[in-house]
């Protein structure tokens, strides 16, 4: 693949590995955040990330200044004029991702091929406020993007089929396993893990274990590298209640609908580890 040119929109937790994944990759990576405080967070986070991986070893202080040298910061969305791939990852909110994606219509060439890392989001909705709904895709990475290997390639109805090859082509040019799936909430992965990790807050619910044993039963007995209850307070309550939710409105099955003790645990606060406590409680 010749030397591609990335934009990145949003340099939190998905698009600062996203960025970091890319520029491990070799490829020319601009990123964007909407003020300088939290881009300066955002490129901090990724130093320290791969501080980390010189340190145990994995790679040497001038690989990771050539890495750092390949992503540059900006709070210009214009810098992404010259992009080849553009990937949104912002928060999860249809109306700033319509507006992002009507934006980047304007700005970006025809040829640029537009993607979303949503969760949840149907990519159909994005697409169709574009002039190029041949060209968006979703890009589903997981976290922590650095180490988890998919990603899952969304087109929907009006994507062009070499649009998803690109997406397939890209994924693995980065170092990722890609599978193809349709624009349907869920795409394959959330589909199957959060009616699994709301049936556990259920089972928690009725006292049918403790947390600590419902997660011990899948790590030591089906050998998930997390439990389910660890997982949620890692994915973090407040979007495993946000996407249970989509999927209860999408299909209606009882099996996805959030469990009260999840609804609570939200409302109060326990987001899991980014706030300190979730099922389980994290020293901050
Ligand atoms: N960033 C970068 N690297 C990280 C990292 C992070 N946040 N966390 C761990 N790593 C690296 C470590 O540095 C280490 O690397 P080396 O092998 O090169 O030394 C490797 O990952 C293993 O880490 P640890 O030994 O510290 O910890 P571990 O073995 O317990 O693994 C884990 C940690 C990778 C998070 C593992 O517990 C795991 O795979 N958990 C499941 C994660 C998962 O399911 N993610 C998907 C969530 S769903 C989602 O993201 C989609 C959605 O839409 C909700």
């Amino acid at each position: 693949m010749e030397r591609k040119k990335v934009g990145i929109a949003g340099c939190g937790l998905m698009g600062g590995g996203i960025a970091q994944v890319c520029a491990r990759a070799g490829l020319d990576v601009v990123v964007l955040e909407a003020d300088e405080g939290l881009l300066k967070r955002g490129l901090d986070n990724i130093a320290k990330d791969l501080e980390k991986v010189v340190a145990r070893g994995k790679m040497t202080a001038e690989e990771k200044d050539e890495v750092l040298g390949r992503i540059r910061g900006t709070v210009n969305l214009r810098d992404f004029s010259d992009r080849d791939v553009v990937i949104e990852a912002i928060i999860e909110n249809l109306e700033k991702k319509q507006n992002l994606f009507r934006e980047l219509d304007i700005i970006c060439p025809p040829q640029t091929l537009f993607c979303s890392n949503t969760s949840s989001i149907p990519i159909i909705e994005m697409a169709s406020v574009t002039k190029r709904p041949g060209r968006c895709i979703g890009l589903h990475f997981f976290n922590p993007v650095p180490v988890m290997k998919l990603i899952e390639v969304i087109g929907t109805i009006l994507t062009d089929d070499s649009a998803v090859q690109e997406g397939v082509e890209f994924s693995k040019a980065i170092g990722k396993t890609p599978i193809v799936t349709k624009d349907r909430a869920g795409f394959v992965v959330n589909l199957l893990l959060i009616p699994f990790i709301v049936d556990a807050i259920r089972a928690l619910e009725l006292g049918l274990a403790s947390a600590e044993d419902i997660d011990t039963g899948m790590t030591l007995g089906c050998s998930h590298p997390m439990g389910p209850l660890a997982l949620a307070d890692f994915i973090g309550l407040d979007t495993v209640y946000y996407i249970s939710n989509i999927l209860y409105d999408e299909f209606k099955d009882p099996k996805y609908a959030a469990p009260l003790l999840l609804k609570q645990m939200v409302k109060a606060g326990y987001l899991g580890r980014k706030s300190g406590r979730g099922i389980y409680l994290y020293n901050t």
